[in-house]
């Protein structure tokens, strides 16, 4: 009673004080908490500019991979059903404060915008012209608004239940379900000397029963789980964890945990572990262990590993071929790379070699189905004209599949043929992948800016022979490059070269000398220096990081001719004297 008296106040206080009676989700005056979020810039409610909470600061946030998945997160923690629409390039207003999130990612299932995966706080390569906005749907809206005037005050105190609930655990008291650890019995007989080592931990059913896996509800009180030594000592954490869903992984716990959060069916931990072992997939440079890894996440239906895992290999792919494990690659995972347009390789033609040498090497064990599923994989249309036109006599496969390679070099013919005609806009399957480049590092399509000798002395070095490199005319204060690019990829028109202009930006002086707005250091700019356009082609670049010359760490696209370099790279690289490699890309639209 008291409270509601309370609440009519605090009501009538509102409406006076605003002057209307309209209670906006954002003006109540409750304090913000980090990780709330608001609407912003519109008198609808129900839609406007996000802004999310930060170190006692409103923030935006940038439409970078913005989606409708991202909307439902922030329009269900608005308490609206759900998200009509995912705004972006700031049709919803422009801020001018923080730009507090970029790249943000949702699931879509959570309950709160700070628990999707994003860039971290602040690190962004936006201006507010790309500010994220919502519609939520307003379905239940008013019944909530209702539910709010009849003083219903939600509290909600639950972050200390998880510490108590570990103090539980800890405690051991009235524990009611025996679980016991052991190592798997020795049917390694070479060391019979060794011992079956049990770890019995005492738990609550009470608490188990949320885990279907324990049969728990099923009137089970003791269940065994046989794991290795070395995932034998973490078999405390992970059953505490079922009590807090806190936990703490190390480099040494990251496979036992992600092991056993499989067997237990804990799914979000094991994506999230799954995430911490993919920053180790640099460390092999044999690539043994990627693979294994890309094997294991498919086991255990880790599909953010195991796409992870891909993305590497798809960037690497060229040491990829030259390592042992290239032999015995499994089919399916050729497969999937081989569909990737971010595979990275020097040109189509490289492609067609090693499918070509690797499937002679396994066509005993390869159907003729199977090699041409393959081989159809390869974008033909990509492939410079001189090599299609040297295919009859130099490749390994043609006479065994003589009618796919006689299609597909007519169709390539056809798609050179195609880009000088009107025909273009009716003739082409656009949506088909064979008409779109991968990532070409040749020196027809790319530059590489070494960052780690750029030191104005040795500015001249460079490392693909014909790849031109001038200076412009005032002396450069950054590292610049020319590179000369065909529209596309056909050799007939050697007249309708375009220049771009490759530089990196490491400090901020650097971007203020040369009149460069730059939102981070470091920062690269590709910029095409004669206007050739054609109405049928849009260039999709792409910055290649090569970190200590060993891998690629990192690919991104430019906004408006600029990248910066996000701290938080997709694979860690222990310094920053990354190979720049700046990547033209044509796509036909
Ligand atoms: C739970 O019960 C099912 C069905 O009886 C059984 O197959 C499964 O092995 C049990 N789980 C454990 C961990 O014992
Ligand atoms: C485990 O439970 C079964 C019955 O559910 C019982 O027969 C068995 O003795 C129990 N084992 C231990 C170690 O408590
Ligand atoms: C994680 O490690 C920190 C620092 O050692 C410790 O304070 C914290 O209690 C640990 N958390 C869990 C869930 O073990
Ligand atoms: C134990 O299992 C984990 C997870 O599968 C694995 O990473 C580790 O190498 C294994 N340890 C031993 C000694 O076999
Ligand atoms: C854990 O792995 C990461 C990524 O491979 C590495 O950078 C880091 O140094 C490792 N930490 C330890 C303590 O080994
Ligand atoms: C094919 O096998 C031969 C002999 O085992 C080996 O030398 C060659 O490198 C293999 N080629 C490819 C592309 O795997
Ligand atoms: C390819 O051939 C190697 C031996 O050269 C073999 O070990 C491997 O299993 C084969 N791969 C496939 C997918 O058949
Ligand atoms: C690939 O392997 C070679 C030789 O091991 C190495 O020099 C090179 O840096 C590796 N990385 C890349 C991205 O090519």
């Amino acid at each position: 009673m008291f409270t509601k008296l309370l609440a009519a106040i605090f009501l009538a206080l509102l409406y006076s004080s605003e002057g209307e009676c309209v209670l906006n989700n954002h003006k109540s005056s409750r304090v913000p908490k980090e990780g709330d979020v608001r609407l912003s810039d519109s008198s609808i409610p129900s839609e406007g500019r996000v802004e999310i909470y930060h170190h006692m600061q409103w923030g935006s946030v940038c439409d970078d991979n913005w989606d409708l998945s991202d909307a439902q997160v922030v329009c269900r923690q608005l308490n609206f059903q759900g998200a009509k629409a995912a705004v972006t390039w700031g049709h919803l207003g422009q801020a001018y404060g923080r730009i507090w999130l970029d790249n943000v990612n949702c699931r879509g299932q959570e309950h709160q915008l700070v628990s999707c995966r994003s860039s971290n706080w602040g690190v962004h390569d936006c201006e507010h012209e790309e500010d994220a906005g919502v519609i939520c749907d307003t379905q239940n809206y008013d019944s909530t608004q209702r539910t709010q005037s009849n003083s219903i005050h939600s509290l909600d105190h639950s972050t200390s239940l998880s510490d108590n609930l570990g103090k539980l655990f800890d405690s051991g008291t009235a524990c009611d379900f025996l679980i016991t650890f052991q190592t798997s019995t020795g049917t390694k007989q070479e060391d019979s000397a060794r011992e079956e080592t049990t770890t019995t931990i005492c738990a609550h059913k009470a608490i188990l029963m949320l885990y279907p896996y324990f049969n728990a509800s099923v009137g089970e009180n003791n269940i065994t789980v046989t794991v290795n030594t070395t995932c034998q000592s973490f078999s405390t954490s992970i059953i505490r964890y079922l009590y807090t869903h806190q936990i703490n992984v190390t480099n040494s716990s990251a496979m036992c945990l992600h092991q056993l959060a499989s067997e237990f069916g804990l799914r979000k931990l094991l994506e999230d572990v799954g995430q911490v072992i993919s920053k180790s997939l640099p460390n092999d440079a044999s690539f043994y262990s990627q693979v294994s890894l890309y094997k294991y996440a498919v086991e255990t239906k880790d599909l953010i590993l195991r796409d992870s895992c891909i993305q590497y290999l798809a960037w690497n792919f060229q040491n990829l071929t030259r390592s042992s494990v290239w032999a015995n690659l499994p089919l399916e995972l050729l497969r999937v790379l081989l569909t990737r347009s971010d595979l990275v390789v020097p040109d189509e033609y490289f492609v067609l070699q090693i499918l070509e040498g690797w499937i002679t090497n396994n066509s005993s064990s390869l159907s003729s189905e199977n090699q041409v599923d393959l081989l159809r994989l390869v974008r033909f249309p990509m492939i410079p004209s001189e090599k299609l036109y040297e295919l009859e006599t130099k490749s390994l496969l043609f006479s065994a599949h003589r009618d796919l390679y006689r299609d597909s070099v007519f169709k390539s013919y056809q798609f050179n043929f195609l880009l000088y005609s009107s025909l273009i806009e009716s003739e082409l399957d656009k949506e088909n992948d064979n008409y779109r480049p991968r990532i070409y590092t040749g020196n027809t399509w790319s530059i590489a800016i070494d960052s780690s000798k750029s030191s104005p002395s040795q500015r001249l070095h460079h490392r693909y022979g014909s790849g031109s490199h001038l200076y412009s005319q005032t002396p450069p204060s950054s590292s610049q490059k020319l590179l000369h690019t065909s529209l596309h990829s056909i050799v007939v028109c050697e007249d309708n070269k375009v220049t771009w202009a490759a530089n990196i930006f490491k400090t901020s002086n650097e971007c203020s000398r040369e009149g460069v707005h730059c939102n981070s250091v470091p920062a690269a700019r590709l910029t095409q220096q004669n206007n050739n356009l054609r109405r049928n082609i849009r260039f999709e670049n792409r910055l290649l990081l090569t970190c200590q010359n060993r891998y690629i760490c990192q690919i991104q696209a430019f906004h408006s001719d600029m990248a910066h370099i996000d701290q938080a790279l997709v694979y860690p690289c222990p310094d920053d004297n990354y190979i720049y490699t700046f990547v033209v890309r044509p796509e036909f639209v």
